[in-house]
């Protein structure tokens, strides 16, 4: 699979898998990146220690976004401290735009792009290459099918109303052909969906 990317002076790419990695965890994509003088940053929760680096310009980070900050309780706590923001990230490395932000983040992809938008992050971010599940309403999200869909809907719309152009569309046909928890003919549950930001300077 390859993007048209927009070669850019640094960029920030976060693949993130908050939960379950399910195979396909290549990051040949990352890596060249890096080495076309990118600068990458990869969240991963799952590595040894909280900051590896891989090469000039490749970061690892035990990190994985989230839609919420941690309570400051639990935090204190160090339980769960490895999720956070992405616009506390961006505050806490200092960097003001993203170049590039792919992201599977295994059904926490709409809560996270809901935040993105209420936060204006996703005004920071120049190309989203985001994984999205429908095969359920995913995390902390409820109601009816129709009120999921509109949900859903809100959300790409409110990506639409910034100026952020569809590009590219990938359905995934390795996985099940599921549309909320229903059996559905030639869909997949799973598909990649990448825009780029008409506003980008
Ligand atoms: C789904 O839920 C919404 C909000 O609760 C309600 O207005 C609507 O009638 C429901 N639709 C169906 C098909 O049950
Ligand atoms: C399955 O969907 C694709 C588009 O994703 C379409 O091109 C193809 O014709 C469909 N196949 C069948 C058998 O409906």
């Amino acid at each position: 699979m390859s993007y048209p990317l927009i070669v850019p002076f640094a960029a920030l790419i976060l693949t993130s898998f908050l939960f379950c990695r399910l195979g396909n965890d290549d990051n040949q994509f990352e890596i060249s990146m890096a080495n076309s003088g990118c600068e990458v940053h990869r969240f991963d929760p799952s590595i040894k220690s909280a900051h590896i680096q891989e090469g000039r310009h490749l970061w690892y980070h035990r990190l994985s976004i989230d839609w919420r900050d941690p309570n400051p309780a639990i935090a204190a706590h160090k339980l769960h401290s490895n999720t956070k923001k992405l616009g506390t990230i961006l505050n806490e490395f200092g960097h003001q735009k993203i170049d590039v932000l792919k992201a599977d983040v295994e059904s926490a992809e709409w809560k996270i792009l809901e935040n993105l938008i209420l936060e204006d992050v996703v005004e920071q971010i120049g190309q989203l290459v985001f994984e999205v599940h429908i095969h359920w309403p995913g995390f902390e999200v409820s109601g009816n099918d129709s009120t999921v869909v509109r949900y859903w809907y809100s959300l790409l719309r409110e990506l639409e109303l910034k100026d952020f152009r569809l590009f590219h569309t990938y359905k995934d046909l390795s996985k099940p052909q599921m549309f909320l928890k229903k059996e559905a003919f030639n869909a997949s549950s799973c598909y990649t969906l990448s825009w780029v930001n008409t506003r980008w300077k």
